[in-house]
């Protein structure tokens, strides 16, 4: 299961999507769509997106009372994702939820991930303002474990938290890490990267890779260079 690059397509409009989409010819990368693109096109994006043979990973965090979560992941499901995340935070009762809602008819269903804390926290925010009083580090391995007991199949974390999840969580839960940058490439705004290679001899079952390949002069060459170093 796993080992793939998962391209974040983080664009305001269809129209844009489908033009970056459409320089691939021959290979079908897995993406991401978030908040923005999902919340800006609607359902009807996921629909396109897999008819044209992608796998998406549904980044659109959710955190509500369990039955609520159980009936949005149910919608979200019968639209065809790959993976869906949620936030650990929102209790296990809740992630158990989800993992019932995600349940098809026919009895497959998408990868449950679970967000332990957003990488735009710092420990001092966490104590603070959610009030809570204990190490980072600490908080995302508890989640990890919480997300693991309630039944998701993994969590999203940085490259540098992913060998600490598998140690305390154990090799077949999933890994999924942003802040993937090429060597000497531009870091934007995230702070603790890895290259594509590092991520893989961390352990890393999916990186997603945003601006390194859709900013790229040439983001098909960029993607290749991605999951040849991440693969091989
Ligand atoms: O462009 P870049 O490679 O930084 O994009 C990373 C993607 O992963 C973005 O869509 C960002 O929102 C997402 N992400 C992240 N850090 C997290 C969770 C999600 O960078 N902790």
């Amino acid at each position: 299961m796993g080992k793939d690059v998962i391209i974040a397509c983080d664009f305001s409009t269809k129209d844009e999507t489908y033009a970056f989409l459409d320089l691939f010819k021959e290979e079908k990368p897995y993406l991401k769509v978030g908040m923005e693109l999902f919340y800006a096109e609607g359902p009807e994006i996921v629909r396109e997106i897999k008819r044209r043979g992608h796998k998406i990973f549904l980044d659109l965090k959710l955190h509500d009372i369990p039955n609520t979560v159980m009936r949005a992941m149910s919608a979200l499901s019968s639209l065809g994702a790959d993976m869906i995340n949620l936030h650990a935070s929102g209790t296990a009762a809740m992630m158990e939820a989800a993992a019932k809602g995600l349940e098809r008819p026919d009895g497959t269903r998408p990868l449950l991930i679970a967000v332990t804390q957003l990488t735009s926290t710092s420990e001092e925010r966490m104590k603070n303002d959610i009030l809570i009083d204990l190490p980072l580090d600490e908080v995302v391995m508890r989640y990890a474990e919480n997300a693991k007991t309630a039944g998701l199949d993994g969590v999203v974390c940085s490259p540098l938290e992913a060998g600490k999840v598998k140690e305390r969580c154990g090799n077949s839960f999933l890994t999924v890490t942003p802040g993937i940058r090429f060597d000497g490439g531009e870091k934007g705004d995230q702070v603790r990267i890895t290259t594509p290679k590092q991520a893989r001899e961390i352990g890393s079952d999916y990186i997603v890779v945003g601006r390194p390949v859709t900013r790229a002069d040439n983001p098909v060459a960029a993607y290749r260079r991605c999951l040849k170093e991440f693969t091989e």
